[in-house]
């Protein structure tokens, strides 16, 4: 676990006013309970919120008053940090229970509830000329229902991402989460963070929601207006992250990466892990909206090899440092063609969870009308229904086996990258070819190449 100069040197003058007689066995506890604080957020780092908030849960209660009057003699904001602290006890969960959902016999289906929304993004690949109507509130239940029966049976299980569209616009949301967690499914949302209120963060931690995405794709308040279409974008983003930290949420942000944000990768990722949150990026795919906007925000063959290195890299970094632990599917989910051989076996197994295209395997997607995405985003090949078809049977199509095994056409088939990199996203090569097993378009590995 890291720990950087500053918050090393704020554990030394916290720990230096303690008395000699007992300052060793504080440290060891005040070090050990800050560690666990991080790694409750999947953090491979400890934050001032892990160490202050640490320490008000080690003070017993008789001497939190003078913690408080020493803390404040240090100008830090003692009652923010005695509501954290509450807040965190209040819904801590073990990282055994947040890593139960990124197990990687988990299948994590994206739910799309909606066609409806608060925000006109100008990458959008969600967006319908005309919003269809909906299922109902019975109907998802049978979906969910009909998905986890089907996955029971192979011994896995479901997590249910609630999706669209902006799901926090469906009124019968909370319904949806209190049903999962009645029936101890997993679940999770992905929102915008505009309708991701302190009462739906309250109700996401009581259930312990696995995990919540937030959009935010860019660190400046203007170009965040202008790729979200509304004026307090990067605000509204930056609130519902916060508070979704504040109640002890896994919190996975989502930066789409296009023309209007590429030079903020790195800036992006720095605020993003200093509010306590990992960032999960993806690059635009050429699609709906970003299709009749791709003049401006189109990325060149060149920005997605830097985009692919700069996540690829980090990735690789993480688990040089011994972090693969912390890591999840995310941080390695999506095409990452291999710019380095994995060095060992350990590095080989972490990257091989979550690398690549995995559609069919690890992630799909349910249409507003119960249609049956091979990948978590909107593709043009459906392959059923399952308003009116069992999961079973669409899992047994060959078209999902195809999927699933990654069989691909053009280079890719014979690409010895192929079992890691997947052949790259999916969606995009449809986006880019009109066939769905085409090979990735941007991909710069020339065949028969040797490492
Ligand atoms: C479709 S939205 C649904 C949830 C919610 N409305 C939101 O924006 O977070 C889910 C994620 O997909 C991303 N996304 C939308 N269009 C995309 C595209 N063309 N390429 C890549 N990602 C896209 C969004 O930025 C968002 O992070
Ligand atoms: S990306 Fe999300 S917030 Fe933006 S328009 Fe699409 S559904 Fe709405
Ligand atoms: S050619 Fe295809 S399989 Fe090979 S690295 Fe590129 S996208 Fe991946």
């Amino acid at each position: 676990m890291e720990w950087k100069d500053e918050i090393k040197d704020l554990f030394d003058t916290l720990t230096s006013r303690v008395p000699d007689g007992v300052r060793s066995a504080i440290q060891t506890m005040l070090h050990e309970a800050a560690e666990e604080s991080a790694r409750y957020r999947n953090s491979g780092y400890v934050n001032k919120d892990d160490l202050i908030s640490a320490l008000f849960k080690i003070t017993p209660d008789a001497a939190q008053s003078t913690l408080v009057n020493e803390l404040k003699s240090l100008n830090i904001d003692t009652d923010r940090y005695i509501q954290l602290s509450e807040i965190k006890q209040k819904y801590n969960r073990s990282w055994d229970e947040i890593g139960a959902a990124f197990i990687p016999n988990v299948y994590h289906m994206t739910m799309y509830l909606t066609d409806r929304c608060n925000q006109n993004c100008v990458h959008c690949a969600a967006e319908m000329k005309k919003p269809r109507e909906e299922l109902t509130t019975e109907q998802w239940i049978d979906i969910v229902e009909n998905i986890e029966g089907t996955l029971k049976k192979q011994g896995r299980r479901g997590c249910y991402i609630w999706f669209g569209g902006e799901p926090t616009l469906r009124k019968d949301l909370p319904d949806l989460i209190n049903y999962c967690a009645e029936k101890g499914y997993h679940q999770a949302i992905a929102t915008n963070g505009m309708g991701f209120t302190e009462e739906l963060a309250e109700l996401c931690a009581k259930v312990k929601m696995s995990h919540i995405f937030i959009s935010i794709d860019s660190t400046k308040p203007e170009r965040a207006a202008k790729i979200r279409g509304v004026p307090n974008a990067y605000k509204v983003a930056e609130n519902a992250i916060k508070t979704a930290v504040k109640y002890g949420h896994f919190v996975i942000c989502t930066p789409t990466i296009m023309a209007l944000n590429f030079d903020e990768l790195e800036n992006l990722k720095q605020t993003i892990e200093g509010w306590g949150a990992i960032p999960f990026f993806r690059a635009v795919i050429k699609q709906r909206s970003a299709k009749k906007n791709w003049d401006v925000i189109g990325l060149t063959p060149e920005q997605y090899k830097q985009f692919y290195e700069f996540k690829y890299q980090n990735v690789v970094e993480a688990i040089r440092q011994g972090k693969a632990t912390t890591l999840n599917r995310a941080n390695t989910f999506d095409m990452v063609p291999f710019m380095e051989n994995p060095l060992n076996d350990e590095e080989l197994t972490a990257l091989e969870w979550g690398v690549g295209c995995q559609a069919c395997r690890l992630v799909s997607g349910v249409d507003v009308n119960g249609d049956f995405f091979p990948c978590d985003y909107p593709s043009e090949l459906i392959l059923g229904n399952v308003v009116h078809q069992t999961f079973e049977e669409i899992m047994n199509s060959q078209l999902f086996k195809d999927i699933r095994d990654r069989k691909r056409t053009g280079k890719c088939a014979s690409c010895h990258h192929l079992e890691l990199c997947g052949g790259g996203c999916r969606v995009h090569a449809e986006c880019e070819t009109g066939d769905f097993f085409a090979s990735f378009p941007y991909c710069w590995h020339e065949d028969d190449h040797e490492h």
